[in-house]
């Protein structure tokens, strides 16, 4: 139990950081509870059997399952009908895309800024039925999706709006709630990625006023398994692609698809313990503390740019912080990196191609990306700075 908010405390509860590694890539995936690992061990050992069965070891099953998407549900403030677990968040948002219903000629607003997952799926689905894709951009150095940004392209013919809630690349927290409001003026529904916000800051989708929301809990903690969100009004906008003798009534019944994994699933009661025993405050005050560091370094030098806000505030933005070294690869850096220090970053585009490409205008070698989490210690950055003094022309 952590009662307060105590890094090393924490930090016990996480097997993985025992090892001789900085984390520095959990943007990519974070570390898993050692109360999910075990959970999941005992899941496997002792009531690995088809759901729905009647028997004593089936009936525990069930329950296990049940329970793992009562805790999604709850995490985020939807109902249990509202939520369906699957393999990832590009899965099951491809899925949402699939039966989705618009008519031919309604307009959706893509934004530029995304992970491609957020973006393939709704131009399948626009392909599909005949829509028109009108693309939202925020320019450098802005680089902030705003409801100011998005009303020129806004009309009653917008039927869905897309867009991250935090870019894995650039960091910034976008106003989600305000954005729902200026999407709902024109009576389009809002779909939001929240795979970057949520290790970050709870998740509450009511107050977001979102229609669609996702994110993946192997990177808030937990396993390879991933949660999508829609509200009960919005899936009156959903066809479910489910078999024509079973039910339609839930989200998991209408785009479930047999597909969430039992062991993943009922491991998330474990996660859901974990994030509600945090202080959510001093966890955003922790790691202001990090991305601090990391900023005043990097902002101290002319031939280095920050890709997104360069302030560490922690109401701005979450500590994804990206860069680029004027004159040296962001590869290079990475692996030089890895040569004198067992510090784990990464470079590329990160899979938010259209923004590092269009937007951001770099080359093939992407940014250096440092994404940490409220595990990671002032003293990580610090020893990361070093490494970077003497990696950096
Ligand atoms: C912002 C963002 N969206 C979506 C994804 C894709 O999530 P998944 O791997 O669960 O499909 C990622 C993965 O890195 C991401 O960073």
């Amino acid at each position: 139990m952590v009662a307060s908010f105590d890094v090393a405390q924490l930090r016990d509860l996480f097997p993985a950081l025992k090892q001789d590694q900085v984390f520095f890539d959990n943007a990519g995936g974070s570390q898993a509870l050692g109360d999910v690992v075990d959970s999941i061990t005992q899941y496997l050992s002792k009531t690995n059997v088809q759901l729905g069965a009647s028997y004593h070891t089936g009936k525990l099953s069930n329950s296990k399952y049940d329970e793992g998407y009562e805790a999604a549900a709850k995490y985020i403030g939807a109902g249990t009908d509202e939520i369906v677990l699957g393999a990832s968040t590009t899965q099951l948002f491809m899925n949402l895309s699939a039966a989705l219903k618009f008519n031919e000629g309604d307009e959706i607003i893509l934004s530029k800024m995304e992970h491609e997952t957020n973006v393939k799926p709704w131009l399948h689905m626009a392909d599909r039925l005949k829509l028109k894709v009108k693309w939202w951009v925020s320019e450098k150095p802005e680089l902030k999706l705003t409801p100011e940004n998005l009303k020129p392209l806004l009309s009653e013919k917008v039927k869905f709006v897309s867009c991250t809630h935090v870019s894995n690349i650039l960091g910034g927290i976008h106003d989600v709630a305000a954005i729902a409001e200026a999407v709902h003026s024109v009576g389009a529904l809002f779909c939001v990625d929240g795979v970057s916000f949520a290790p970050h800051r709870p998740v509450d989708v009511k107050a977001f006023g979102v229609d669609f929301y996702a994110f993946s809990w192997y990177k808030v903690y937990g396993p390879h398994i991933s949660v999508l969100y829609a509200s009960n009004k919005a899936q009156e906008h959903v066809n479910p692609l489910a078999h024509y003798f079973n039910p339609t009534k839930t989200l998991e019944d209408k785009l479930g698809l047999s597909a969430s994994n039992y062991e993943a699933v009922q491991s998330i009661p474990q996660i859901v313990k974990y994030l509600s025993e945090i202080d959510h405050d001093a966890s955003a005050a922790h790691e202001g503390k990090l991305q601090a560091i990391l900023l005043d370094f990097l902002n101290s030098r002319d031939d280095i740019t920050v890709h997104g806000s360069t302030s560490a505030d922690a109401k701005e933005r979450i500590p994804t912080v990206s860069f680029t070294v004027k004159g040296v690869s962001s590869r290079k850096i990475v692996e030089d990196a890895e040569k004198i220090s067992n510090y784990g970053f990464r470079w590329g585009h990160f899979y938010s191609k259209r923004l590092c490409d269009e937007v951001l205008g770099l080359d093939e070698d992407g940014v250096t990306r440092v994404s940490m989490v409220h595990y990671n210690t002032e003293e990580e950055v610090k020893g990361l700075v070093e490494v970077l003094k003497k990696v950096l022309p």
